[in-house]
């Protein structure tokens, strides 16, 4: 590797004297190196005078020798551009501290002290939108991972917790709304303003603290717990907003429910604040008793958020919500163990939505992403266990696989125990380490405690990357059916031989006469190879296997189109039915996409599908919400994984020329669908937004089948929709389609919409996520868009990253598309290093793809690795692409 970081042996004939210093590579952290700090810091006082370009904090921490760590005779505190401009021990000013790179060292004797240290910041200036920034005139902060360390400085660690009291001043004019965690204690007047004091009783890790200032108004409502105290809510937004806030509040209450009653959690503080803010890197933050929101998943109407709009609020609320017990009344021991607090939320997030609004569905949902963004992942240079053994910013590490893989071990678990017995091993796990940072080994022993569970072999899926692999082979011999089943964990970087581990398979076979099964059952696979014979079999029966998902593993197996067709129609496994079609359809596409398929055979292939295809279009049983499902091709990404050496080009036309076949072929059902559901999607109920799901749906046929009758079609919803969720669909569908009713829905659009930075978000991204054969002309035109804004991360993601999925556009032969993302990389990095690093994904993926666009992409990595001053966040992703 060619880096000019690398540092090279300084030789003294050679080097001048005022030489810059060698950039040496940020340093690898390593789990195994864990320390607990030398001291306690059982209390923490902040206090704020606030300032939109000058913030002055005053930190006071009481500070205690901790008999777990060293005598050591200084403390470290952790700062990120930090000045002190006053350092006090015991009421007496200090001017024994030293720095060292960023953080401030004190020496310190004796077994107790009150440190205190002045600081000033400027918010204004804070384009990483890490600590405390301005968004919008308001002030807020983000603390997860290392943030805190950019207002104060701090033992910067999950594993210090402390009680916090924090005062904050300003002008009333500039912040009449002062929040900070916990409880609001006194506020009142004062010569510079006003000021506000609040309290957090809980011990908490600096990532928690949060601070917002700001011209806000709150929706209010109240929520009585379990045990009969009332708490007051609020969601805080700007006052245009708070007609937007209704679907947050009932989501959250909901959630608020759902976790006492399924999981036995009591909300633990009188108040609970959200507030929303435009500029956040993330989707939201669960700081103690304060989250703070992306916009995005906080405002819904139904003229301006889709019907996934409002899943994914409801979602994150709930996420936030849940992560007060899992992950703030029991944090994490040190960043390796993430997985901890977020595998486990996003299965109780999962969980709870399944229960809102469907099981099979949103499992469907939940297992589409997974493949779509975790199994790339796990077979790309980029792959790392749940819980890693080494990082260089821990930034880089809220993954897919940390959250979403995350989540399926602990659903295994709770699948092997069945979910009784998973309760009795949360209940354990959370009484055990109440006030606690914890460990992902202490989960699993609760769970094994709790639950009853041996999870020797099981702590495997913990420590080893890569998606296992599980062939599958129903043989059939007299009466009895013989299943063999072999798994195989792939290697990846650092790891390349890997043990069996314990995969949770529910199966069932099915007899072709009858259309049943007798049974499903659970086989828990624990060797390279297990055999399971089935009795009383006179025929061949049709296997059903990894029903819901019940683990995250690729199954290999040969099945006939037909076995395939009669799961698609007859499975009682929702999941199932939906996989059967997947299967059906995979098998089709990555032979044609392999070449030299014979045109009797393509048009079998296809007419097996349409024909599975239109009894879905028709079924009167089923529900649209799930037809909306069935009716989905497996996406671009999820078939380039199942090739070894990727052509993107090749695989879109394949697909597209599939779409076409069906729509073609289908265009009377289709149409049909499309003006049936049209009669009964008005509203907000379930049924109404399954019947705009297949809308949806019928219209991204018909548009590739026949563009006219679409293209007719298309307009006419747009001009007729009263929801986002139809205008989206059908703009989408016109922005593809070259011709003049694209330009002027796109116009309509804006202007309507103009005001509103969330829609005009989608107006960016249903551009530059367009099949439209000039997407990287328009992606080029709106990237000078007065209304682009680089230092706005959702505007970015949403013109770009939505580029990022188009075969035609990123993948462009000429390599284009690639230079476009490393020159976005390299703009961005200065301004938002965590998010400019988020964009290295895509650019990693060069080893699947064929030669010619996988040295071009290779090429854009060097060139951004070659570029000096990177952050970590890009450095140690581009480093880690290049392999
Ligand atoms: N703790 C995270 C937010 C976070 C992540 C802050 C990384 C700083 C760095 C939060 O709980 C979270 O996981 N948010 C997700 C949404 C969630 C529904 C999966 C997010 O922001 O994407
Ligand atoms: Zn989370």
């Amino acid at each position: 590797m060619d880096i000019a970081r690398t540092p090279s042996t300084p030789d003294g004939n050679y080097q001048m004297a005022d030489a810059p210093p060698e950039p040496v590579d940020p340093p690898l952290i390593r789990r195994e190196d864990y320390k607990p700090f030398d001291w306690l810091v059982p209390q923490t006082r902040l206090d704020f005078a606030l300032g939109v370009e000058s913030t002055r904090v005053t930190a006071t921490l009481s500070v205690a020798r901790n008999p777990a760590g060293e005598q050591a005779g200084e403390i470290r505190l952790n700062g990120d551009g930090l000045t002190p401009i006053e350092v006090a021990v015991d009421g007496q000013a200090s001017n024994s501290w030293r720095m060292d790179g960023n953080d401030l060292i004190l020496p310190l004797a004796g077994e107790a002290h009150e440190i205190r240290l002045v600081t000033e910041i400027d918010p204004a200036a804070n384009s990483q939108l890490m600590g405390l920034y301005a968004s919008n005139g308001m002030l807020c902060t983000q603390c997860e991972a290392e943030g805190f360390r950019r207002i104060a400085f701090f033992p910067d660690r999950p594993d210090v917790l402390s009680t916090y009291t924090v005062r904050m001043s300003g002008e009333r004019q500039a912040f009449p709304v002062l929040l900070s965690n916990g409880n609001l204690v006194a506020q009142g007047e004062d010569s510079s303003g006003h000021w506000a004091e609040w309290h957090d009783p809980w011990p908490k890790p600096s990532y928690l603290f949060a601070l917002v200032a700001g011209d806000l108004v709150a929706r209010r409502d109240t929520f009585t717990t379990m045990s009969g105290r009332t708490v007051d809510l609020a969601i805080w937004v700007r006052a245009e907003d708070l007609d937007r806030t209704e679907h947050a509040m009932e989501s959250l209450i909901r959630s608020m429910r759902w976790d006492e009653e399924v999981f036995g959690r009591e909300y633990d503080l009188d108040q609970f604040n959200i507030v929303a803010v435009g500029d956040f890197n993330m989707g939201a933050m669960e700081n103690k008793g304060l989250n703070v929101f992306n916009t995005k998943y906080v405002l819904a109407d139904p003229e301006t958020a889709t019907d996934g709009d409002y899943d994914g609020v409801e979602g994150v609320i709930a996420h936030e919500y849940f992560h007060n017990w899992s992950g703030n009344r029991v944090t994490c021991r040190d960043w390796f163990q993430l997985s901890l607090k977020e595998g486990f939320t996003v299965l109780r997030d999962q969980l709870f939505s399944e229960d809102m609004r469907g099981a099979a569905v949103k499992r469907i949902e939940d297992v589409r992403l997974l493949r779509s963004v975790q199994f790339p992942e796990d077979s790309g240079p980029l792959a790392h266990p749940i819980r890693p053994d080494s990082f260089r910013e821990i930034g880089n590490f809220y993954t897919p696989t940390i959250y979403n893989k995350g989540a399926e071990v602990i659903r295994m678990m709770r699948t092997m125990a069945g979910p009784e017995r998973f309760r009795q091993g949360t209940d354990l796990y959370f009484e055990r380490h109440d006030g606690e940072a914890a460990t992902c080994e202490d989960f699993i022993r609760a769970i094994e405690d709790g639950a009853g569970l041996d999870l020797t072999q099981f702590r495997l899926w913990y420590a080893q990357a890569g998606t296992p692999k599980v062939e599958a082979v129903l043989d059939h011999d007299g009466e009895t059916a013989t299943l063999t089943l072999r798994q195989m964990v792939p290697p990846t970087p650092d790891q390349p031989t890997k043990l069996p581990v314990p995969i949770p398979l529910r199966l069932a076979l099915f007899d072709r006469a009858t259309g049943r099964h007798n049974g499903e059952q659970l086989v828990v696979l624990t060797e390279v190879e297990s055999v399971v014979r089935f009795a009383g079999f006179a025929e061949k029966p049709v296997l059903s296997i990894n029903r819901g998902f019940s683990a995250p593993v690729a199954i290999e197996r040969t099945v006939e189109p037909d076995d395939l067709v009669f799961l698609a129609r007859h499975d009682d496994d929702a999941f199932a039915r939906y996989e059967a079609m997947q299967e059906l359809i995979v098998g089709h596409l990555v032979s044609a996409i392999g070449g030299g398929l014979p045109d009797a055979a393509r048009t079998e292939a296809r007419q097996a599908i349409g024909g599975a295809l239109s009894a879905i279009l028709t079924d009167p049983e089923l529900d649209d919400a799930m037809r909306g499902e069935l009716m989905m091709l497996p996406s671009q990404t999820y078939l380039s994984e199942q090739l070894l050496v990727a052509d993107p080009g090749t695989i879109h036309a394949e697909r597209e020329a599939l779409k076409a076949w069906l729509g073609r072929t289908l265009e009377g059902e289709l149409a049909a669908l499309h003006q049936r559901a049209s009669s009964q999607s008005a509203g907000m109920g379930h049924a109404a937004r399954g019947a705009r799901k297949v809308k949806g749906q019928a219209l991204v046929f018909l548009a590739a089948g026949n563009p006219e009758l679409a293209a007719t079609m298309a307009a006419s919803q747009y001009d007729a929709a009263e929801t986002m969720t139809d205008r989206q669909a059908a703009l989408m569908v016109l922005t593809g389609l070259p011709g003049a009713e694209r330009t002027r829905k796109l116009i309509d659009f804006y202007n309507r919409f103009q005001n509103d930075p969330l829609v005009i978000d989608k107006w960016f991204s249903l551009q530059a996520s367009s099949l439209h054969p000039q997407v990287i002309e328009h992606v080029k035109a709106l990237a000078r868009h007065p209304d682009f804004n680089l230092k706005n991360p959702n505007r970015v993601r949403s013109l770009f990253m939505a580029f990022t999925g188009t075969p035609l556009g990123f993948h462009a032969p000429s390599g284009e598309g690639y230079r476009m993302i490393a020159d976005l990389i390299l703009a961005l990095d200065p301004i938002n290093p965590s998010t400019a690093a988020r964009f290295v994904t895509p650019l990693g993926r060069w080893r699947r793809l064929e030669p010619g666009r996988a040295a071009l992409m290779r090429g854009e990595l060097e060139r951004i690795a070659a570029k000096a001053g990177l952050s970590r966040d890009t450095f140690e992703q581009v480093t880690r692409s290049l392999g």
